[in-house]
């Protein structure tokens, strides 16, 4: 697939970027207005429980004020404004997309943290990332859309100083493919990339980067949210339908219900929490 290609899918999956200058307008907020980054973290952090993978990799990194820290796929930068308004710690939120990278410098700037919170976008195996810059890596829910994953956590790997700590949040695959209903479920929710690791496979693909890796398996949290947000739907459709419109809620639901087969009925994808040291 060419690059183009794969960027033009993700546009297609984060088309709904906007999305966050109507969820502040419903509570109150106009347009450019400042903003507490207290109210915006129950609506920017684009992944599973809210804030609690980042409250997870402050503690599993032991993330300190003044500590340089990469945000991979950062999205519209939710995790890394917390993680910088939590720590007093200093963040570069790196994202493929203009539109979200766009979004979360408005988003930055209107919480008065450009001091903490620096914005890159690009490509991340094509970004800059110097030698031995950081201290820790995070990314949560972002590695799995690139490609080249033993190319990106050789380049991470040299982006941190020695003795530096990674923790990324990623889906996995938790067996092999066994029915055509099943692959069609993986590669609607994979979209731009052709495979979907599994935990030993980022443990192997880690350590071959020089990493010193620990797993944590959070299969049953997924299995359980995925569960929780599909039965739930019912009760919200109509309100989102008035917020949002019928197309981007059916959208939504596409995509609820298949990370719901795969997580629960299929028992094919679940999450792990991986943490490494450079040597
Ligand atoms: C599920 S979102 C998670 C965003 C953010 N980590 C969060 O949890 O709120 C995944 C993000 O990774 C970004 N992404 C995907 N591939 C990327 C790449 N090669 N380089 C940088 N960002 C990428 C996507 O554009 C998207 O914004």
């Amino acid at each position: 697939m060419s690059e183009e290609d794969h960027k033009l899918r993700q546009r297609i999956r984060y088309r709904h970027v906007e999305k966050i200058y109507m969820d502040l307008k419903e509570l109150g907020y106009h347009d450019n207005d400042p903003l507490e980054v207290t109210d915006l973290m129950t609506l920017d952090q684009w992944h599973y429980f809210g804030t609690e993978p980042v409250d997870a990799v402050i503690k599993l990194l032991d993330i300190r004020e003044g500590a340089r820290v990469l945000d991979v796929g950062a999205g519209i930068g939710g995790p890394s404004r917390y993680l910088a308004h939590k720590t007093k710690c200093h963040v570069t939120a790196a994202e493929l997309l203009p539109d979200n990278h766009r979004v979360g410098q408005d988003l930055t700037s209107r919480c008065c943290m450009t001091g903490s919170v620096k914005h890159v976008c690009g490509d991340i195996i094509k970004t800059e990332l110097g030698n031995q810059e950081f201290d820790h890596v995070m990314s949560i829910q972002a590695i799995y859309y690139v490609e080249d994953k033993s190319r990106l956590f050789r380049q991470l790997y040299d982006s941190l100083k020695p003795g530096g700590t990674i923790c990324f949040e990623e889906f996995c695959r938790l067996k092999d493919v066994e029915s055509n209903e099943e692959k069609a479920a993986l590669d609607f929710f994979l979209l731009c990339v052709n495979t979907l690791p599994t935990q030993q496979d980022y443990r192997r693909l880690l350590e071959e980067a020089g990493f010193q890796v620990t797993v944590h398996d959070i299969s049953a949290a997924y299995a359980e949210y995925t569960y929780g947000r599909w039965s739930n739907w019912d009760e919200q459709r109509d309100k989102y339908v008035r917020l949002y419109g019928e197309d981007m809620v059916d959208g939504w639901l596409n995509f609820i219900v298949t990370a719901k087969k795969l997580c629960n009925d299929f028992g094919l994808v679940g999450g792990g929490r991986f943490v490494a040291r450079k040597l």
